[in-house]
């Protein structure tokens, strides 16, 4: 017999952590449940990692946020509410279903910054975004297969010193799966080869953060632009 339990509490510790720090309202809970209502995946990132967006973007002082899946707008929310007053959040989303749910969403929470819905792919929207200022805050959460194109443009509409986050860099753990990395549609190929990509990239300084949870088993980059 066992000493360890298949699943050691962290989805209770993440509960407590959410219920005691966190504490979503309502504006952010009605991104979650809309997101259900209409037959959209729950792959919001969860309430801990939205916050530490929130605290992100309030550390670097961001003013111009590029975000790339939108879904419903949880973590868009979370994003924008750590800009600075009069801001500018671009976010990307391939479907018009979730951009149009995500609309009302950002509409609802009252937020002090201009939200810029993008719908479309992402890929077309980027190039786009060029010759503007630049961006102090990229976060990168869509299709995992084009993570390596999204890095590439997000350190061109960068300056020096901003920060570039990426979710799902460790999928439960398949990144390091031999199986799973010779299955192109179980996408560890793709983040593995992004990890690898920020790991030799001559302007990034980056780490990456392992995660556990409701959401499983999973973790974020932070890559910072020299
Ligand atoms: N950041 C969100 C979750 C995003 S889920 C949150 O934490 O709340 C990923 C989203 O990326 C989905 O809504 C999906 O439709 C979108 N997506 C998938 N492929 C895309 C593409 N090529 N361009 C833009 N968005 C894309
Ligand atoms: C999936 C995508 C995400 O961005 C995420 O945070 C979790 C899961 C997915 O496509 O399964
Ligand atoms: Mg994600």
């Amino acid at each position: 017999m066992s000493d360890h339990p298949a699943e050691p509490g962290w989805i209770g510790v993440e509960r407590f952590l959410s219920e005691t720090l966190v504490k979503p309202d309502a504006a952010l809970k009605a991104a979650v449940s809309t997101a259900k209502a209409a037959g959209m995946p729950a792959i919001e990132v969860a309430p801990t990692a939205g916050k530490l967006l929130m605290l992100l973007a309030r550390i670097s002082g961001a003013r111009r946020v590029l975000e790339i899946g939108t879904l419903a707008g949880f973590s868009t929310i979370w994003l924008a509410r750590g800009m600075a007053d009069g801001g500018t959040l671009v976010t990307c989303e391939y479907l018009p279903e979730h951009a149009a749910v995500a609309r009302k969403n950002i509409d609802g929470a009252g937020l002090a910054v201009d939200v810029d819905i993008r719908v479309g792919p992402a890929l077309d929207t980027l190039p786009l975004l060029a010759g503007g200022e630049p961006f102090d805050l990229v976060f990168i959460d869509a299709d995992k297969a084009n993570n390596i194109h999204y890095l590439e443009w997000a350190v061109k509409l960068s300056r020096p010193g901003t920060l570039i986050v990426v979710d799902n860099v460790v999928w439960d753990g398949r990144i390091i799966h031999d199986e799973s990395l010779a299955d192109p549609a179980q996408d560890a190929a793709a983040i593995r080869a992004s990890l690898e990509f920020i790991g030799s990239h001559p302007r990034l300084e980056a780490t990456a953060i392992q995660t556990v949870g409701a959401k499983g088993w999973d973790g974020f980059a932070l890559a910072l632009v020299r």
